[in-house]
């Protein structure tokens, strides 16, 4: 029996990028998938091309800000499948801007879907996952988290928030055998960067890297396989973030050599 084999794997923002791709992934090995995001029609359109049955598959439009559509949505699921094994918080909004110029209205509603919803679904699920005495939750956070870069502030203080909350959940709630893993991609190809909040993002923006979003799902599932507590998804990510640790006055030189090389 397969790692994923009647497993019951949630995850938010499920209906395009690095979601779609995990449910993908994980949909041929007899997982059973509930997929949320805000577009019902986006969620129908997915569930037409998963390879996996209809008694596996629940689609339950939700917004992972909003408390109530997340109540509703975990007790649904737990009725329909007696269980929930993994949940991946994938759901997530980008923001761009240089601090001085970053609007409060949006960097509140960075919070609100990057910070405030992952929370919103890790206290509906503690519940179900004491009562079965185990229960994976894997956060997307981002590699911003550890090693912010120019105009991507306001989305980094996000996503590093993220990544704090829930380390001090992993410590929580290690000794009731629930996992907490936490994910840092960098640049992934995905329609992240046109739906992002405040001004667009430059395609020629400096980035370590950019990869599949196909890619960036099978480093997450391998990494949840394996039991990681960090999933990085390149080696120049994990490098970056090593060098933002041990040595952060060379990481911030890097970074303002690379955008200032990258400006001409
Ligand atoms: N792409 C990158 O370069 C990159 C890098 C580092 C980290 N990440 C993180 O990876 C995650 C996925 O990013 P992605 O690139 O796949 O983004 P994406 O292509 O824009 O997809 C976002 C998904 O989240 C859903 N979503 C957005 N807001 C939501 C909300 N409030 N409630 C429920 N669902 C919501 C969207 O569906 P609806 O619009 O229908 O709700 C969609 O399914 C995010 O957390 C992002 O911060 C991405």
């Amino acid at each position: 029996m397969g790692f994923w084999d009647g497993k019951v794997v949630l995850i938010t923002g499920g209906t395009r990028g690095i979601g779609l791709a995990l449910a993908e992934g994980i949909a041929p090995s007899n997982a059973s998938l509930i997929l949320t995001a805000r577009s019902k029609e986006e969620l129908e359109k997915v569930s037409s091309s998963l390879p996996v049955s209809i008694d596996n598959l629940f689609l339950f439009p939700a917004d992972v800000s909003d408390d109530d559509s997340v109540k509703r949505l975990m007790v649904e699921t737990f009725n329909k499948f007696g269980r929930i094994d993994i949940v991946i918080n994938n759901a997530g909004v980008g923001l761009r801007g240089k601090v001085c110029d970053i609007n409060p209205d949006d960097l509140e509603r960075a919070f609100k879907v990057n910070l405030f919803g992952p929370l919103n679904m890790v206290q509906q699920t503690i519940p179900i996952f004491k009562m079965q005495g185990q229960g994976t939750i894997v956060n997307i956070c981002s590699l911003g988290a550890v090693r912010p870069v120019p105009n991507i502030g306001g989305y980094s203080a996000s996503k590093a928030a993220l990544m704090s909350l829930m380390q001090t959940a992993r410590l929580e709630l290690q000794p009731l055998g629930i996992k907490v893993i936490n994910v840092f991609p960098g640049s992934a190809k995905t329609g992240f960067r046109d739906n992002a909040l405040g001004v667009s993002y430059p395609e020629n923006e400096p980035r370590l890297s950019r990869v599949s979003p196909d890619l960036v799902a099978s480093r997450i599932i391998s990494g949840i396989e394996g039991g990681k507590n960090n999933i990085f998804i390149t080696w120049p990510d994990k490098a970056m973030a090593f060098i933002s640790g041990a040595w952060p006055g060379l990481a911030d030189k890097l970074v303002f050599w690379a955008f200032r090389r990258k400006k001409g």
